[in-house]
């Protein structure tokens, strides 16, 4: 099956590209930088947690380690291949329908930052139909001032250069990182809806979710819940 990139998101370098430019190598090579810290620190223990847009389980392990049970799912099979100690799911995040519902339902990596509205609702509507009435859904946001100007960023054996940043008319921002880990180099463009807090609150709303709060100084990090119905 050949599934088509989505709007403004590409990518190439050595190894499968996801649909959003994802590179499935690079991704092999991450690991966790604390997120899995920030996601237990709101999970009771052995949470059951759906994992939207998981890719080769940077994420997943890390919390299976800390005794929680994740359903990984991702649209790319060759992302969901490389993850072997849970259970996956190959699925679009907006086509899932389980009759299951989960602790948590987590969607990182700014894919709550689709530029496409209808889109967003219905990355939104899956993370409320999967979350138990007293769950939680985590939504890891985009920074705008990551895209504010060119950069280059260094960590160990890994190099990240953000290159033709643009400014984009209805507070869209474009970009293209290029990482180079050892000796592999891959480039991923970018195309983000940023979000100020009345838009998020609305759209959580029409797919039947409330803010609760922010994570992170940054608030990057969102917490939001099912819609609570006020007692009469
Ligand atoms: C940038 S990668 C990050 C993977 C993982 N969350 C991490 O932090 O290591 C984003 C992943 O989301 C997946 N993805 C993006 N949009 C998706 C969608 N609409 N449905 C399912 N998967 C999607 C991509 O295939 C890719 O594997």
């Amino acid at each position: 099956m050949v599934i088509p990139n989505r709007v403004g998101q590409g990518g190439s370098g050595p190894g499968p590209i996801s649909p959003d430019g994802s590179p499935i190598e690079m991704y092999e090579r991450a690991e966790a930088r604390g997120e899995d810290q920030l996601i237990n620190a709101v999970l009771s223990p052995r949470s059951s947690i759906l994992e939207l847009g998981c890719g080769t389980g940077r994420i997943t392990r890390p919390l299976l380690a800390l005794g929680h049970q994740v359903l990984a799912v991702d649209e790319s099979p060759d992302m969901v291949a490389r993850i072997t100690e849970t259970e996956t799911l190959c699925s679009t995040i907006e086509d899932l329908r389980l009759d299951r519902r989960f602790d948590l339902v987590l969607m990182m990596s700014f894919l709550i930052n689709v530029p496409d509205d209808d889109a967003r609702r219905g990355l939104l509507d899956t993370c409320a139909r999967h979350v138990k009435p007293d769950g939680t859904v985590l939504l890891q946001q985009h920074d705008r001032r990551s895209f504010a100007q060119n950069a280059v960023l260094e960590r160990e054996n890994h190099r990240l250069v953000i290159s033709d940043v643009q400014q984009l008319p209805g507070d869209r921002q474009a970009a293209t990182m290029t990482h180079t880990v050892g000796e592999e180099t891959w480039s991923q463009d970018i195309l983000v809806q940023n979000l100020t807090e009345q838009q998020l609150t609305d759209q959580l709303r029409a797919s039947g979710l409330e803010l609760v709060d922010y994570l992170t100084p940054d608030q990057t990090w969102i917490r939001a819940r099912p819609q609570q119905v006020a007692a009469t």
